[in-house]
């Protein structure tokens, strides 16, 4: 008997990417494949890819072409793209890389089997606005953490943006369906729980909003901490607010993407809110939610930014005081509405502007953490820190990594820590007793 034909797969973008790597596994699985973590020994080669910016692709086709071109010869080897790369380039991506036997968009990997089987080069690329995998069993990752994608799709359209046009039109999936996968999710062992979409706080189905679908979650036993990524600053309900101030499961941690802190940027994007709209949305968050921890999405060097623009944005990200900040140069996407709109920065100042936003960054994250010597945090403890020996490691509600030193901890725990050193990345100290 021949043994299971074997996947190797890598996952490049977001955390719904890594919730799809295990969808596919879960679909590949289902025909007897088993994974490998060594592209040598795969029959299945498949990279889940990004399209957000421009970098994230190139990263891709270099890599794909080097897998391409150690490909083994003494045995067929199917080697694809997957995700939203191979949307995005969906015309053309089988000519400009040859020896690539196949592309599947966010909402083919059902047909993966198929694709596999095909003879000659194959394509699953068409967007389907019913598909939410539903039924579909994901391989989960090790650890304590699941992430479990509740909607999908955007219909913002901000100009940026390639991800309305890669993923499709939004889409929730029924609760009943999700408390029931998070049911299966705190039998399978996970204690923390990240819900996904594109803009997840735009959940809504059969009359559930986010809100209460949050509720819900917060009653299945075995879970002990739920989060959530990434919401728009738009689609925030009082719903949702009250349930993460009345509920002890949600943690006080909210990405919150802000891209500019200019009215002009923000209008030119098509945001949907406005500077004084994003304070208020903060204000009412902070005042409901003790402890809350922001961190959000820049972009610099947006067509027309100018140096006013780019120092409001650095002034609004001291004012709120995030604790943690994703910053990017802007990167025109084709098909996006922005795309056409000529550049106006150089690349050496969208860097400079890019390198000042996360020096202060920087320094603003290292002064909350100094913030919180001497206070105690609780956290779900994951595993052995990396750089001390004996030492343990996890995050705290706000998603901030502790690592300290134990005194009875094991992984899968709620341990107190005292903090007793930080670092812009970490912050460090002992267990101590209690709860
Ligand atoms: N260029 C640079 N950054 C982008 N993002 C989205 N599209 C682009 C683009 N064209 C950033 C936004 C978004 C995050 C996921 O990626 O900040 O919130
Ligand atoms: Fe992109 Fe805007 Fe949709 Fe976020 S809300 S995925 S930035 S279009």
């Amino acid at each position: 008997m021949s043994a299971a034909p074997s996947l190797y797969l890598e996952t490049y973008g977001c955390q719904m990417n890594v919730a799809d790597s295990e969808l596919i596994a879960g679909v590949l699985r289902g025909r007897g494949y088993r994974s490998t973590g060594d592209p040598q020994q795969a029959d299945v080669i498949l990279l889940n890819t990004c399209a957000i910016r421009e970098h994230a692709e190139d990263k891709v086709a270099n890599r794909v072409r080097q897998l391409i071109s150690i490909r083994r010869s003494d045995k067929p080897v199917r080697i694809g793209l997957a995700g939203c790369m191979a949307q995005h380039h969906r015309d053309h991506l089988l000519d400009t890389i040859p020896g690539l036997d196949f592309i599947v968009g966010p909402d083919g990997y059902r047909r993966l089997p198929d694709l596999l089987e095909a003879d000659q080069p194959a394509a699953a690329v068409q967007l389907d606005r019913g598909e939410t995998y539903q039924g579909l069993s994901p391989v989960r990752g090790e650890g304590l953490r699941a992430w479990l994608t509740i909607m999908r799709g955007c219909d913002r359209f901000c100009t940026f943006c390639v991800v309305p046009f890669v993923r499709g039109r939004e889409r929730s999936l029924p609760a009943g369906v999700l408390i029931e996968e998070l049911r299966d999710i705190a039998a399978q062992g996970y204690k923390e729980v990240i819900l996904l979409g594109q803009t997840v706080n735009a959940y809504r189905h059969d009359g559930v909003d986010f809100g209460e679908l949050l509720r819900m979650a917060c009653q299945v036993d075995g879970i002990e901490r739920i989060r959530y990524t990434s919401p728009h600053p738009a689609d925030f309900t009082d719903s949702t607010i009250s349930a993460m101030a009345e509920c002890a499961k949600l943690a006080p941690y909210i990405h919150l993407p802000l891209q500019s802190g200019s009215d002009p940027i923000l209008e030119a994007m098509l945001r949907g809110h406005t500077v004084a709209d994003f304070r208020a949305l903060v204000e009412r968050l902070r005042s409901a939610i003790p402890g809350l921890a922001l961190s959000t999405d820049i972009i610099v060097g947006y067509p027309g930014e100018t140096e006013e623009d780019f120092e409001a944005t650095s002034s609004l990200m001291e004012e709120i005081g995030f604790d943690h900040a994703f910053m990017f140069k802007y990167s025109a996407r084709e098909g996006t509405r922005s795309f056409k709109t000529p550049e106006t920065l150089s690349e050496p100042d969208k860097v400079r502007r890019l390198e000042r936003l996360i020096a202060e960054q920087q320094a603003r994250t290292l002064r909350i953490h100094q913030s919180l010597i001497g206070s105690v945090v609780e956290v779900l403890v994951e595993g052995a820190a990396r750089r001390q020996e004996h030492w343990l490691a996890g995050k705290d509600p706000q998603y901030r990594t502790v690592c300290f030193e134990p005194a009875g901890a094991e992984p899968g725990d709620l341990a107190r820590v005292l903090i007793e050193a930080v670092t812009s990345h970490t912050l460090s100290g002992r267990q101590i007793a209690g709860v």
